[in-house]
């Protein structure tokens, strides 16, 4: 958080640049506990916890809950740190089509018997694509088949609903539906690190036994107070989220109108622009830098070559004169080089 950073410079000055230690021991300080209760507060859960890093966070989380003769199923487009949790748990690992709550349901009728714990890990809003979990229907299919469900709420928490609270308020739906809300300090919440939200019990067993929790060193003050802080602008200036949702759906609409392929991005500030080649993605990308926008560039493998694409990321401080531009210059240089993608 540029221009903003006395808190994250007073909590070093009071507590240092590391907490030295792991919360268990002499590592917790007051502002862990005041993070943890925003974090918790945001989201609608009666507790968090929060650890240093968030990939780190989907990895000992899922590595701990589910175990050998277990089952986690993941969404077809997961994360890394998923796959990864995934992986140390020893547990079975299924994918099920992206986003699609009744490919889900199937694939439990069919195996759900099999395994004494089955874990669905989702995410809020998918970041390459931009689009939104079909929550209510995932819902639903978890409480039919008595299975855990977590979010990954990287994407979508400070970013979707209406006071940014993420997908629980997109949706509206009862927190207490999904077991483990998991996401990032590192993007809207302007620090570093993760965080696990849960119903009081749950979170108090993870304080005692999560492997990353226990035995690593807590969040430093910096990072703390930075995010805080952070969650603290989100309560007080909801307008922020307001006009995030406006740009997005200025510059997803601009850039359809263009011929732009956006593919399924909806009601999020992630926007694809789908080229399908990864060499004129990254000439796309190159041109586009030179006249001061600045737009990664997705290449295979992290997607099919023929899903290579701009990943837009707007802003609640991007004016509609610069997303006009953004889209202006985009569609001229698609133009140019001959990759006009099928709307
Ligand atoms: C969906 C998702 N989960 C987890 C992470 C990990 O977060 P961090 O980069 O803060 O470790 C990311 C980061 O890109 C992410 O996109």
């Amino acid at each position: 958080m540029q221009g903003t950073s006395s808190p994250a410079k007073e909590a070093i000055e009071r507590c240092g640049t590391s907490v030295s230690g792991s919360r268990l021991l002499s590592g917790s300080r007051r502002l862990h506990v005041e993070l943890e209760s925003e974090v918790a507060d945001l989201l609608g859960c009666e507790a968090a916890i929060t650890l240093a890093n968030g990939h780190a966070t989907n990895v000992t989380v899922i590595g701990h809950l589910v175990g050998p003769g277990d089952l986690v199923v993941h969404d077809a487009l997961a994360h890394d740190s998923i796959l990864q949790g995934c992986k140390l748990s020893g547990a079975t690992r299924r994918p099920f089509p992206h986003n699609d709550a009744a490919a889900l349901d199937a694939l439990l009728t069919q195996v759900r018997h099999q395994y004494r714990r089955v874990l669905v890990v989702i995410e809020g809003v998918y970041s390459m694509d931009g689009d939104i979990a079909d929550l209510p229907a995932l819902v639903q299919v978890k409480r039919r088949h008595g299975v855990l469900l977590m979010i990954d709420e990287a994407h979508s928490i400070g970013v979707i609903g209406a006071r940014g609270r993420g997908i629980g308020e997109y949706f509206g739906v009862d927190r207490s539906a999904v077991d483990l809300w998991s996401g990032t300090l590192s993007k809207a919440l302007a620090s570093c690190g993760g965080y696990v939200a849960a119903n009081r019990s749950v979170v108090e067993y993870l304080r005692y036994t999560l492997p990353g929790f226990v035995y690593s060193a807590g969040m430093t003050p910096a990072d703390t107070a930075a995010s805080l802080t952070a969650l603290r602008m989100l309560r007080a200036q909801p307008q922020r989220v307001v006009r995030l949702s406006a740009n997005a759906a200025l510059f997803a609409g601009l850039a359809r109108e263009a011929g732009v392929n956006a593919g399924d991005s909806h009601d999020t500030p992630i926007v694809p622009c789908v080229v399908g080649d990864s060499l004129r993605t990254l000439r796309l990308a190159q041109a586009l830098f030179q006249q001061g926008i600045s737009v990664n560039p997705i290449l295979y493998p992290a997607v099919p070559e023929e899903l290579a694409r701009l990943r837009f990321f707007i802003t609640c401080d991007h004016s509609p004169d610069q997303i006009r531009r953004a889209v202006t210059a985009l569609a001229r240089e698609l133009r140019h080089l001959g990759a006009a993608p099928a709307a």
